[in-house]
């Protein structure tokens, strides 16, 4: 089965580390699909998005990493995707995503979402609250990668 994870990944956290390493265990192929709204403004570039992901799971062949700007249900048309991953950290997420993956699944012709627990420790991670504690000073070194961690230290 082949299975895309979209999302923003401004940056990229430990938890999405976590929920693409897992889908990795269950599935054939994962694709990690930055969704990015040109006019939206963000930290990194779509493009330096992609590359972190693709500097982590460097040597998985399994995950592979793509872009898109349009709707995600096309693009799992498109790459005849199977199913979309999503993590979860909390009760709210989990009612967000269920809104998502019923319009998916409405638009996508039964497109199904397969739902992943993010681990305990990893619960409260997210990448706004890295950006607020990364540019209010604070340490984010256990909530991203090293290599997102430089890239966010050579942020102006
Ligand atoms: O990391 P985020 O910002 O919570 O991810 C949200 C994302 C990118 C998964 C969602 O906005 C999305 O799927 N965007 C693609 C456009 C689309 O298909 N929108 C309708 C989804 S019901």
């Amino acid at each position: 089965m082949h299975v895309v994870y979209p999302g923003s990944f401004d940056p990229l956290t430990m938890g999405h580390v976590s929920i693409v390493e897992r889908a990795a265990q269950l599935f054939d192929q994962v694709s990690v699909l930055i969704s990015y709204n040109p006019e939206k403004a963000s930290w990194f570039s779509a493009e330096e998005r992609v590359e972190q992901v693709q500097t982590v799971f460097a040597k998985d062949s399994r995950v592979k990493v793509d872009l898109w700007s349009g709707l995600l249900v096309e693009y799992a048309k498109v790459h005849k995707i199977d199913a979309i991953v999503k993590g979860v950290r909390s009760a709210a997420d989990l009612s967000y995503e269920q809104v998502m993956a019923e319009a998916n699944h409405q638009i996508g012709e039964g497109l199904e979402t397969v739902v992943l627990l993010a681990p305990g420790a990893l619960q409260g991670v997210s990448s706004s609250l890295v950006r607020q504690i990364h540019s209010l000073g604070g340490d984010v070194s256990a909530f991203v990668p090293p290599s997102v961690l430089e890239k966010l230290k050579q942020l102006k």
